[in-house]
């Protein structure tokens, strides 16, 4: 879809509340209508100690008690991607206070790939189905009285999407805060010079649309920030800002993402990002397992 057809309103200004998890320096939000008590909750996080096997939910506890204490309405669990940093928290909450959960349409994509890497069986289902919503680019969806929409982004992976809520936009990956640049494009179906059309996408909404981040690192040692705006990463983004060409950014990208090891997560994420944030399915004891495919990555 070209940028003119989408339903940009910066008239519409939702209340943004960001939880930051500095285990995976990832930042969970809560986006409330600014006309009723609708909210959605974007990337949420359920805590791992990898080396332990434990999974708990203190991040997420903390997002569902900001939702009760403000007597919140939940309608939607937003996922911008599948994940391969950090696990998701989305059924946990889903469980809690209700809610649609959505992510892109090309999350079959992300499944068949990472089906077979893990080898799973029948039992893993790959058409989307884990999901309440499998948005498209251009839908439109409703958080109380405020339209939101999605904006296909793909390159950092191939069911990427940006969400836009009134004048926010929760970017996913595809953009990090200016001076930290883009993400990787190196996982199996990302691809830099996609990843360059995706950001000139984000980049083409309004100057004064607000941006949130779903990671921060703290680049050169300053303190965590997640939250710019278009103006600012079309002027100062080092990766794609002060109109770099897609030729200098692929080149860039390629050669940076050759020497970035996997992220610490990636096994445990992706197994359970597939499938929308549940475990896989107990064995016949009753026990829950993860895979670690050797030499499968
Ligand atoms: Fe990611």
């Amino acid at each position: 879809m070209s940028n003119s057809n989408y339903p940009v309103d910066m008239g519409v200004n939702p209340e943004v509340t960001a939880f930051f998890d500095p285990a995976t320096n990832t930042i969970s939000y809560v986006v409330k209508d600014p006309s009723s008590n609708a909210c959605a909750v974007v990337d949420s996080v359920m805590d791992i100690d990898y080396a332990a096997g434990r999974i708990t939910y203190d991040h997420a506890d903390e997002i569902i008690a900001h939702i009760q204490k403000n007597d919140l309405k939940l309608e939607w669990l937003i996922e911008t991607h599948v994940h391969a940093d950090h696990l998701s928290a989305a059924p946990y909450i889903q469980q809690k206070l209700g809610g649609k959960l959505g992510i892109g349409d090309q999350i079959t994509v992300v499944q068949e790939t990472f089906g077979k890497v893990f080898n799973e069986g029948t039992e893993f289902q790959r058409d989307g189905s884990q999901f309440d919503r499998l948005f498209q680019d251009g839908d439109t969806y409703q958080i109380g009285e405020l339209t939101a929409f999605a904006m296909y982004t793909p390159g950092h992976t191939p069911a990427c999407m940006v969400h836009v809520m009134g004048d926010a936009a929760f970017v996913g990956d595809t953009l990090f805060m200016p001076d930290g640049g883009s993400a990787r494009a190196d996982f199996p179906g990302g691809d830099a010079a996609t990843l360059y059309d995706s950001i000139q996408k984000v980049l083409a909404l309004p100057d004064d649309m607000r941006l949130f981040m779903c990671h921060d690192y703290g680049p050169n040692g300053r303190d965590i920030q997640w939250e710019t705006t278009v103006g600012a990463e079309k002027e100062h983004n080092i990766h794609v800002g002060g109109g770099k060409t897609k030729e200098e950014f692929v080149r860039f990208r390629t050669t940076r993402d050759a020497q970035l090891d996997m992220p610490k997560l990636i096994i445990p994420s992706l197994q359970v990002n597939m499938r929308a944030g549940k475990l896989p399915p107990a064995d016949e004891s009753g026990k829950t397992f993860l895979k670690v495919p050797v030499n499968g990555l």
